[in-house]
């Protein structure tokens, strides 16, 4: 697909069928999460992909939809590394997400139910105390087609002084 195309397309989905996903395809997207923007090049984050049904099943208690999800790619960032770790996190999430849509599979962006969770679900997965584990990608096949409106536009562009809309 064409990127603007790709862009277009991304929408949530929280309700998957099972698919199967090579690793192949699981090793792309993570690699464009590698390849983000991230303040001062520190590249403080690394990545879990989760593909045993045993963690993905318990994953479910962050959030129902992970549940149903055929894999699950986790971010984990390093505070020490860059204060601009979340900056960073959310740039390498869309760029996994665009990466998700390209190859016709379907995710969302966990963070607000993983936030109360995040200890828990650090635990899970072994990461160190030190480091944090912002964001969560459940992949699998769209089961119902997204449904999200973005706003006009019109709305939201000014250009040169906020008072001028044409
Ligand atoms: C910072 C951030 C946190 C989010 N946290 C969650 C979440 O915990 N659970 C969830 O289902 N969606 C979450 N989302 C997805 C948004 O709800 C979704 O992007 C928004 O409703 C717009 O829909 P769209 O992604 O289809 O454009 C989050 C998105 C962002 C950017």
């Amino acid at each position: 697909m064409e990127l603007f195309e790709v862009i277009a397309k991304r929408r949530s989905i929280r309700d998957y069928e099972p698919v199967h996903i090579p690793r192949e395809h699981l090793e792309k997207i993570v690699d464009v999460g590698r390849l983000a923007p991230s303040g001062r090049n520190a590249q403080p984050l690394e990545y879990i992909v989760i593909t045993e049904n045993k963690l993905i099943h318990e994953l479910a208690k962050v959030q129902d939809c992970i549940g149903q999800a055929s894999a699950v790619i986790a971010i984990v960032a390093d505070p020490e590394v860059s204060n601009f770790w979340r900056e960073d996190a959310a740039a390498a999430a869309e760029n996994m997400l665009l990466a998700t849509t390209d190859l016709n599979y379907a995710s969302v962006w966990i963070q607000g139910t993983l936030e109360p969770k995040e200890e828990w679900a650090k635990d899970l997965l072994d990461v160190p105390a030190g480091k944090r584990l912002p964001i969560m990608l459940p992949l699998g096949r769209a089961k119902i087609p997204p449904a999200t409106k973005k706003k006009p536009l019109a709305e939201l562009v000014h250009w040169n002084h906020y008072s001028n809309r044409i």
